[in-house]
């Protein structure tokens, strides 16, 4: 076994330096964001650009590529309304996730073509998806270009969440148990992880 050198980032192309960060940053959570156009019609496409980034104040962060024709409508709707939801993608939406990933064009609604329905959040300006597990409902906090491949960072300050009643929780907390939430992970193109084995592990004190 051996690492040998390192490969510069500089000297790879766009694509090789996309193959390796998704295939090696893994399994990443999916922001499967729900946002509504200027003009009322809904919209929704999964992000695994996506992560947690605080809890207080309550923030997620989601990476968003901009195409040649200029920002994907996620982008455009969240600048519009201020808001969107994210809803966690768990095993039964996995192929519904993927059919809204559609490149459609403004004014499509996604929810449509993958055989969903959108409720309107009580919070934010934004639809979720009907019959969805959990819900983020968030509002935009903070905007970051962050280059010239054209990425911008949205960051949502989490105003509130949605828990459905069948999800088990760990009792006397809000933690959900994550063989009920059976949640889906993204790999490299493709590839998504299932729920597999869980391994709880006590955190080491300094005393032990
Ligand atoms: C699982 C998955 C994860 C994705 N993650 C991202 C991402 O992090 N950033 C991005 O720009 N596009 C990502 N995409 C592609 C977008 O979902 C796709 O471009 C979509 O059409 C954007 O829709 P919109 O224009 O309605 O926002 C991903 C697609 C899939 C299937």
């Amino acid at each position: 076994m051996a690492l040998g050198n390192p490969v510069r980032s500089e000297g790879l192309s766009a694509r090789e330096r996309y193959e390796l960060l998704t295939s090696l940053v893994v399994p990443r959570p999916i922001g499967w964001l729900s946002t509504r156009g200027p003009d009322g019609v809904a919209n929704l496409a999964p992000y695994s650009y996506f992560a947690a980034l605080s809890a207080s104040p309550m923030l997620v962060g989601v990476s968003i590529g901009h195409r040649s024709t200029g920002p994907k409508d996620s982008l455009v709707n969240i600048r519009a309304q201020g808001a969107f939801c994210v809803n966690v993608v768990d095993v039964d939406h996995l192929e519904a996730m993927n059919a809204s990933s559609i490149d459609s064009g403004p004014g499509h609604d996604e929810f449509l073509h993958a055989g969903l329905k959108a409720v309107d959040s009580p919070l934010v300006d934004a639809p979720y998806v009907s019959g969805i597990r959990a819900v983020l409902h968030c509002r935009l906090h903070r905007e970051l270009d962050i280059g010239a491949e054209a990425n911008t960072l949205v960051v949502g300050l989490v105003v509130g969440t949605s828990v459905d009643d069948s999800l088990l929780r760990v009792e006397g907390t809000r933690y959900v148990r994550t063989e009920s939430l059976r949640p889906v992970g993204r790999l490299w193109g493709p590839t998504y992880s299932l729920p597999g084995e869980i391994r709880a592990l006590p955190r080491p004190r300094p005393s032990d």
